[in-house]
């Protein structure tokens, strides 16, 4: 069975699909076959990124209501081969229940390397959904107190549910801004706010934004693709060291 990875964060917008995608185009130029759920029921954005908003028909929610075969809703994105998309319900309050939520992805599991699940923002019934079947979850957050305390609050309602297997993922990260804005001296103060242990830095790297616009992925030199790569190799259980940060 494969390992299935959520991928969540505190507040909106610091970069889950984002950190989702970057993820699977890594793992899947490593050679894996990788299924992204998307699990922003109403606000789902993976079926654009992935370039398969065209052809998409079925989402999860015709899954779950038991209308077509799972394979049926899984789409195979338009510029990786071995990237594959279970869309997110159209209407939001198509939410998955967590029961659900947790048989369908074990199911899918054996038919993949990795499973990720981006999940909605907040600790809300999508995101209970979404970690219902997790084995880990990477916790996203940008650099900067408000988006950490939020982390930090994800990080709670995950122990308090069980959940040990936690990791942070420091997002749009860059030397100068950080700097600039003064708040925290150093890297381990940010993690220590968080209180999650460390699994990768994302850089702040535009190109990652304009791939995600056009429906592709980013160069495979560029700076955040390398660090998903990184990020990538450490799931897998190598050891990788963090990119020395005067590179951000
Ligand atoms: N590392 C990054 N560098 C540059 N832009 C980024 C980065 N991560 C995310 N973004 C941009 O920030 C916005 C929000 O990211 P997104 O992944 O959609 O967040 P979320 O899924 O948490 O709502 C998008 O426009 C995305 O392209
Ligand atoms: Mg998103």
């Amino acid at each position: 069975m494969g390992a299935i990875t959520v991928i969540t964060s505190g507040k909106g917008g610091v970069g889950k699909s984002t950190v989702t995608t970057g993820l699977g185009f890594a793992l899947a130029n490593r050679g894996r076959r990788v299924l992204l759920i998307d699990g922003d029921a109403g606000l789902g954005c993976l079926d654009h990124m992935l370039g398969i908003t065209e052809q998409q028909v079925f989402d999860i929610a015709d899954v779950v209501s038991g209308s077509v075969e799972p394979v049926k809703a899984v789409y195979t994105c338009s510029f990786v081969p071995n990237l594959f998309l279970l869309p997110a319900p159209v209407r939001q309050e198509d939410v998955v229940s967590p029961d659900i939520m947790k048989q369908l992805v074990q199911v899918l599991a054996r038919y993949y390397d990795h499973v990720l699940i981006d999940s909605p923002a907040g600790i809300g019934s999508g995101f209970l959904s979404a970690v219902a079947a997790a084995q880990r979850v990477l916790i996203v957050s940008t650099p900067d107190p408000v988006c950490l305390r939020n982390a930090n609050k994800t990080r709670m309602t995950l122990e308090q549910a069980g959940f040990t297997q936690q990791r942070l993922v420091i997002n749009r990260f860059s030397g100068q801004n950080f700097r600039l804005q003064g708040y925290y001296p150093d890297l381990d103060s940010v993690i220590d706010s968080a209180g999650v242990r460390l699994i990768a830095v994302i850089p702040e790297d535009p190109l990652l934004a304009a791939a995600a616009a056009k429906s592709a992925s980013a160069p495979q030199n560029s700076a955040g693709a390398m660090a998903f790569g990184r990020l990538a190799a450490r799931l897998e259980g190598e050891q990788v060291p963090l990119a020395p940060l005067h590179k951000f």
